[in-house]
């Protein structure tokens, strides 16, 4: 159990978030199916993303740590080979869903599983286009839920819809369409994140979008390329609102990375009338770069439709955001919060309740009143990583102190959070 209090802080000075989730995962995944050593720096270490080291090293490829580097010796997507062992995916969604993907064209046998919140989630939104696809995929609940067991084969040509706007459903087909004799075209609801797009693009391939279709070749050569991570703005997320909410703060978040498919935090900020500013400081293919962030006065937002997919993993600290934020806020179309680490839509609204926020839950979203000085007190993370931390930024605005149960899981993605929180919190 952690405990947090503080009284009346401010937040000032510089931090560097970790390296982006997303990207580090996808830079693992391309460096082993390329030829070549690929060497990432920015790499975020959290548990998440070591899974996915650990899952391509039991398939045969060398991946070594030097200093802050991450070397990886591609063997192309024909060089992997069979596991001895069952890959275990820890807490990580991403690392399931996109490992089907590169297994479903795989000549072999291979076993995914994960941990108690990955043995919920559904995993037929995958395994049943990449079953349409060629592959065999079995399991619990015929296919749905881990451990699921793959024998990979030939793929053929595949045209398909997606029935919800996911960026690793999307990423698991082309990691399959990759591997197919023909071509694949996928078509999305909504944009999501299109890191791994950019990421054929960066190793040399091919791919290409026509409004929301994605063409993409199978039997494409890529080429060992250094990948440079910038850090993950959803972690920057979190501090972004703690220096919003908290009086006397002034906050710059260095070298955040700024993917159009990522940022609908930002134009979140902007409709409540947070003061900030933003300076570009790369402009290449992942866009990074510094956010300036001060002590605001918020109104309230409506969150909806297609900006969802922009600020998904963002939802439970906009959350905490629209308490602080004079209002009633409304957040819709987020169904998905509901097959995420947690069921997020109950774990949002009945954590946030119990610091006594005004925050009830809906079919699709949340409704937020504002603003609340909350009370503190006892809630969990319930493993999630994301709650673990909206639940510690909590304790900037709260009375009395906060009690976080189950806050270790913070390491999925921000190793650091608790060391980089008493650094900046006055
Ligand atoms: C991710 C996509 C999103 C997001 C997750 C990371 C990715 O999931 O919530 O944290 O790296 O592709 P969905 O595809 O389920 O929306």
């Amino acid at each position: 159990m952690k405990m947090l209090q503080f009284e009346n802080p401010s937040i000032q000075g510089e931090i560097k978030v970790p390296g982006d989730k997303s990207i580090s995962h996808r830079s693992i995944m391309f460096g082993a199916i390329s030829e070549g050593v690929t060497k990432v720096t920015g790499f975020l270490k959290g548990d998440d993303c070591l899974s996915t080291i650990d899952c391509f090293r039991k398939m045969g490829v060398t991946i070594t740590e030097k200093d802050d580097e991450i070397l990886i010796e591609g063997r192309g997507f024909k060089g992997l080979k069979e596991p001895r062992e069952i890959l275990d995916t820890g807490n990580s969604g991403t690392t399931t869903r996109l490992l089907l993907g590169v297994l479903a064209g795989q000549p072999f046998h291979s076993v995914i599983t994960g941990d108690e919140s990955i043995a919920k989630r559904p995993m037929n939104r995958v395994t049943v286009p990449l079953k349409e696809m060629g592959a065999t995929i079995d399991g619990r609940d015929d296919g749905n839920l881990t451990p699921l067991s793959v024998r990979g084969g030939k793929l053929k040509s595949f045209h398909y819809t997606l029935p919800v706007a996911s960026a690793q459903l999307k990423s698991a087909l082309i990691l399959a369409g990759l591997q197919s004799e023909e071509e694949t075209v996928i078509v999305e609801p909504e944009k999501t994140r299109d890191h791994t797009e950019k990421m054929i693009r960066h190793f040399g391939g091919e791919i290409v979008r026509e409004g929301t279709s994605i063409k993409v070749r199978g039997n494409q050569p890529f080429k060992a390329k250094d990948v440079r991570v910038p850090g993950d703005i959803s972690s920057a997320a979190f501090f972004l609102t703690a220096a919003a909410i908290t009086s006397n703060s002034s906050l710059i978040l260095k070298d955040v990375g700024l993917n159009e498919t990522r940022t609908g935090i930002i134009d979140v900020l902007r409709e409540m009338d947070a003061d900030f500013s933003v300076t570009l400081t790369n402009d290449d293919e992942e866009p990074q770069g510094d956010i300036l962030v001060k002590s605001s006065s918020l109104k309230n937002c409506e969150v909806g439709g297609e900006l969802i997919p922009r600020l998904i993993d963002e939802i439970p600290i906009i959350a905490l955001l629209a308490t602080q934020a004079s209002g009633k806020t409304v957040i819709r179309d987020a169904e998905e919060l509901k097959v995420k680490e947690t069921n997020r839509i109950d774990a949002v609204v009945e954590e946030l309740q119990k610091l006594g926020a005004d925050i009830t839950a809906t079919g699709d979203g949340m409704v937020i009143n504002g603003p609340v000085r909350l009370k503190g007190g006892y809630a969990d993370s319930r493993g999630d990583h994301r709650i673990g931390m909206m639940l510690a930024v909590a304790a900037l605005v709260s009375e009395g102190p906060v009690h976080i149960e189950n806050a270790d899981c913070i390491s999925v993605s921000y190793p650091t959070f608790f060391e980089d929180l008493s650094l900046v919190a006055k």
